[in-house]
């Protein structure tokens, strides 16, 4: 049996074969904890700081030692959100978050709500899913401590205008946090460049492990920890470190900042590809995300009068999602492609696929006709293109 056409990057990338082989010796003889004092320790500890140089590297940090490793983006997300808003608890009680965040900025931010009497605004997004930095200005209050604006979507791509977000932000003494983890993996993150304070970052969206991410934690930045016990990561998280995945984070961002990667720009000319034939091809689809400000791997597209899930079905040879990898199988519409504009029902009539870097042009070629064919078995004949 033949594997699926892979395009569904943005839930998963592929483990990158060197990132295995530096994770390998990790995972057996190289076994000591780097608390430990002895040469195995002393060992698991180097690899360690290797890793969080390179990290340090792929984000733009000044320093090491601003990088906590964290078991991924949705920790991160965690600990910077209710790490700073905690933290900054004498001064307010109110975070400003979008309408298209990932569900764990969400769900950080309302467990402010829920367990902390903290009030929260969700700014709106516009058509193309942009958070603009004036609605972000209107939504602040005396008493607002953080704002959380993603840097990429996970679902639609858009890119987020954010240094002009910190140039709100930052003369107020609000702290800024950014969930990067989808653009982190492009080269698209420079935390100095963006002025951001906090950014989340994962591992497997990079072609690294999965189990493994970092929060970004600019110098001088204060949070709570949120897990405390054995004082590892400078006491903002406890519990000993997963090495081998570390090792791996480290290899994988390694890869991305030596240019060790195909360029993002083939990616975008896959995807560019991909959507002309798609648009050609499927009466009446749109493209859904900023038409540049995007990332080069992903394809959001409505097709009208397909059911989005039904249409996956009746495609095994492809892999992809439709919303975001989260979404799939809850039902109900994304809540980013509602926050676009996107009425329920085109909600429920929209793609996404994401090229990566393994994705070939023979597997456009082939996912286009595939798409294309089980869109025409499932349309009315009049509604067929021509
Ligand atoms: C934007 C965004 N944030 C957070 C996450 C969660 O990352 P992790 O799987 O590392 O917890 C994802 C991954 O699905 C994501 O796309």
């Amino acid at each position: 049996m033949t594997e699926p056409i892979y395009l569904d990057h943005q839930a998963t990338t592929p483990l990158d074969e060197r990132v295995l082989e530096q994770m390998l010796p990790y995972l057996t003889h190289e076994y000591g904890n780097p608390s430990s004092s002895h040469a195995r320790g002393r060992a698991a500890s180097q690899a360690i700081r290797d890793a969080r140089r390179r990290v340090a590297d792929l984000v733009g940090a000044k320093s090491d030692v601003e990088i906590v490793f964290t078991s991924g983006a949705t920790e991160a997300n965690h600990l910077a959100i209710m790490g700073a808003a905690l933290e900054a608890r004498p001064h307010g009680g109110h975070v400003v978050t979008t309408a298209i965040e990932h569900k764990a900025v969400l769900a950080a931010c309302q467990r402010l709500v829920d367990h902390h009497g903290y009030t929260m605004t969700r700014v709106g997004v516009d058509e193309h899913g942009r958070a603009h930095p004036a609605d972000i200005a209107a939504a602040l209050t005396p008493r607002t401590v953080v704002v959380s604006v993603m840097h990429a979507n996970n679902e639609i791509g858009t890119l987020q205008r954010l240094a002009a977000i910190a140039e709100i932000t930052r003369p107020r003494g609000i702290v800024l946090h950014t969930d990067a983890a989808q653009s982190a993996g492009w080269g698209l993150l420079d935390v100095s460049e963006l002025g951001v304070d906090l950014a989340s970052v994962s591992a497997h969206k990079l072609h690294g492990p999965m189990g493994i991410g970092a929060l970004y934690l600019r110098g001088g930045t204060r949070i709570v920890a949120q897990q405390t016990g054995g004082g590892q990561e400078r006491g903002l998280r406890a519990g000993t470190p997963n090495v081998p995945a570390i090792v791996g984070f480290g290899a994988a961002a390694h890869l991305v900042t030596s240019d060790a990667v195909p360029s993002p720009t083939r990616v975008r000319a896959l995807r560019d590809r991909l959507q002309d034939l798609l648009l050609d091809s499927v009466p009446g689809a749109t493209v859904n995300g900023h038409r540049h400000r995007r990332l080069p791997g992903n394809l959001s597209l409505t097709l009208p009068g397909i059911e989005a899930a039904d249409l996956l079905d009746r495609l095994p040879g492809i892999a992809a999602s439709t919303g975001s990898a989260c979404n799939t199988g809850s039902g109900e519409p994304s809540h980013v492609l509602t926050a676009i504009g996107l009425t329920r029902a085109q909600a429920r009539a929209t793609l996404r696929l994401s090229i990566g870097h393994t994705t070939t042009e023979t597997d456009i070629e082939q996912a286009a006709k595939l798409i294309t064919d089980a869109v025409g078995a499932m349309l009315p004949a009049s509604a067929r293109a021509a």
